[in-house]
C-alpha cells in the first residue's frame, strides 16, 4: 500500500550544489521520504553503519532513514511460513518510499546476513519498482557490487548506475567514526539525490 500519513510538509531541495548544507536550495514542497536501509555489517564500528548514520544526519528533515534490523531475521528456508519478524520486513519495505542497501564484501561475496534477508524477499513482490540505492563500501568490494546489483535487478527494484556507489578502501576514508573523505561524501550525497528523483518519479 502506497498511501501514507502526511506529516508536517517539508521542503524538497535541489542537490545540484551539495557540498555544504547551507547551499541546499529549496525548490518545492514535499513530505519527508520514508526510507528503509539495510546494512550488511552489524558491528558497532562498521564503516557501512557510519555511512548510514551520515545519511540520516545529512538528510534529516528531507528523508527519514531507518535501518531495519536484519540480524533479527531467522535463516531462510523454502516452504517455511514466514514468521512475524519476516512480515515486519515485508511491511517495512511495502510502506517505504525507497530503500538503501549499504554493505561490505565478505569472502568475495555479500555478507551472509544480507544475503539471508534477500532470500526471504525472492518469492515476494514487495521490491517491485521500489526506488533503491546501493552502496558497497569495502576493502575492494567488486564481487559484492556485482552480486548485489544483479540481485536487486532480478528482484525488480528500481536501481540504476546513478543510485549505485562502489567505495573501495573504505577504512582509509573514515576517521574517528566519521567519513573524512570529502569526495566520498559528495558521491554518497549524489546517490541520495538521484534516489529522491526516483521517489518523485514513482509518485507521479
Ligand atoms: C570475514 C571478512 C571477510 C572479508 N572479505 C573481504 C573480501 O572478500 N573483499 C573485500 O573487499 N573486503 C573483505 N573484507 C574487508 C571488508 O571489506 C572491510 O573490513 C570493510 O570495512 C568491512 O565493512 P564494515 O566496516 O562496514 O564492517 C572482509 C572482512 C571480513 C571481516
Amino acid at each position: 500500500m502506497r498511501v501514507k500519513e502526511l506529516g508536517a510538509p517539508v521542503f524538497i531541495v535541489s542537490f545540484a550544489l551539495m557540498t555544504k548544507p547551507q547551499r541546499i536550495i529549496r525548490v518545492g514542497r514535499m513530505k519527508e521520504a520514508q526510507i528503509i536501509a539495510f546494512c550488511g555489517s552489524i558491528h558497532t564500528k562498521s564503516s557501512n553503519q557510519i555511512i548510514l548514520r551520515y545519511l540520516q544526519e545529512r538528510f534529516r528533515g528531507i528523508c527519514n532513514i531507518e535501518v531495519f534490523p536484519i540480524e533479527s531475521l531467522p535463516y531462510f528456508s523454502p516452504g517455511v511460513n514466514p514468521p512475524s519478524t519476516v512480515f515486519k520486513l515485508y511491511n517495512a519495505i511495502e510502506r517505504a518510499d525507497a530503500l538503501i542497501f549499504a554493505t561490505p564484501e565478505y569472502v568475495f561475496s555479500l555478507p551472509g546476513i544480507l544475503k539471508n534477508a534477500l532470500e526471504w524477499l525472492v518469492s515476494t513482490t514487495v521490491l517491485d519498482h521500489k526506488p533503491t540505492a546501493m552502496i558497497i563500501a569495502a576493502a575492494d568490494g567488486s564481487h559484492a557490487y556485482a552480486s548485489l546489483k544483479k540481485i536487486l535487478q532480478t528482484l525488480m527494484t528500481d536501481v540504476s548506475s546513478k543510485t549505485s556507489l562502489h567505495v573501495r578502501g573504505i577504512k582509509g576514508k573514515i576517521k574517528n567514526g566519521q567519513i573524512e573523505c570529502v569526495q566520498t561524501k559528495q558521491k554518497i550525497d549524489r546517490v541520495i539525490m538521484h534516489l529522491q528523483e526516483r521517489i518523485r518519479h514513482s509518485e507521479e
